[in-house]
């Protein structure tokens, strides 16, 4: 195990896991709880959830069920783009903590910015809930705040708010790489986290991770999540098996070398989610 990369550093001084268990997708009834559950038994401690995900009463019985106690995990939600007013994601975030039954959320995210496609006033709607956010910061209902899908512009127009976002989170994945994004926040002390990591499944086809995965004795997944890792990215991988979700978080015990992660890089891909700028939701 090679220690110090297990934990981020937000730009507050929270601690964050770097890679994290993804809950888009899995049902509410018992897909959700039992997921989460196995997640935290195979030792992940970061949740990424969401309003959106129709689920949050599934992950927080989860969570209320796993080995761990509630201080020991970080949990993430985000507000939805139908709640763009002050009032209206106040109300948002109590609902995710009601859902979920806790009493604070650890990181809670803006799920997709306003946009101009949509409004000729794009930034102070996008302020408007930045500043919503603050407050729940502030008020200590959340620990963390950041952004979801934000381009450098929309991350430029909050630039000048009291806090600024502490995680970007991104799709991320071989062949799709957000140079410009990512190097904003860089500069910006903004950790990255990347959403479909493993590019639904479609990544871990490529000969150049099959020729690493027989390199380095691993399996596709775990080249693609260790490259994410290589690149500052936090993979948000998510699984309904679990040989799948025990394999995800065991990349520790290996690095790529500096060219094998040149090679990644050189993959070629496409956005495989929603364009921000195309106003997806
Ligand atoms: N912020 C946003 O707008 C946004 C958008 C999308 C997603 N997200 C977050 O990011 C998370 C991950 O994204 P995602 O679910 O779209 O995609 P993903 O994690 O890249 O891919 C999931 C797919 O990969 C397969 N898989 C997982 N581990 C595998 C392994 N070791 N070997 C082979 N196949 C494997 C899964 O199938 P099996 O179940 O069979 O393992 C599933 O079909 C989401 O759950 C969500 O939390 C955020």
């Amino acid at each position: 195990m090679v220690s110090g990369e297990h934990m981020r550093e937000l730009s507050n001084g929270l601690s964050m896991p770097s890679i994290g268990f993804g809950t888009w997708d899995l049902s509410n009834e018992n897909e959700a709880k039992s997921a989460v559950v196995q997640a935290v038994e195979c030792g992940y401690t970061l949740i990424d959830g969401a309003a959106r995900y129709g689920n949050e009463v599934g992950v927080g019985e989860g969570i209320r069920s796993s080995s761990l106690s509630r201080e020991e995990l970080f949990v993430t939600s985000k507000v939805w783009t139908n709640h763009r007013d002050y009032d209206s994601v106040i109300e948002a975030c109590n609902k995710s903590l009601k859902d979920l039954k806790l009493d604070y959320l650890d990181l809670y995210l803006i799920h997709w910015p306003a946009v101009s496609k949509q409004y000729e006033n794009w930034k102070d709607v996008n302020h408007e809930v930045w500043q919503a956010l603050i407050d729940l910061y502030t008020q200590g209902k959340v620990k963390a705040i950041g952004v979801s899908n934000f381009n450098v512009d929309h991350l430029e127009a909050l630039e000048g708010s009291s806090v600024m976002p502490m995680v970007n989170q991104i799709e991320f994945h071989p062949g799709f790489l957000q140079e410009d994004v990512r190097s904003y926040c860089k500069d910006h002390n903004i950790v990255v986290e990347g959403w479909r990591p493993l590019g639904l499944g479609e990544s871990l086809s490529h000969e150049i991770i099959w020729n690493l995965a027989e390199k380095y004795k691993k399996n596709p997944a775990q080249i693609v999540l260790r490259w994410c890792l290589h690149k500052d990215v936090v993979p948000l991988p998510k699984s309904r098996s679990r040989e799948h979700i025990e394999q995800n978080i065991d990349i520790f015990d290996f690095s790529l070398s500096d060219d094998d992660i040149a090679l990644i890089d050189t993959i070629e891909g496409e956005r495989l989610g929603g364009d921000p700028e195309e106003a997806p939701f």
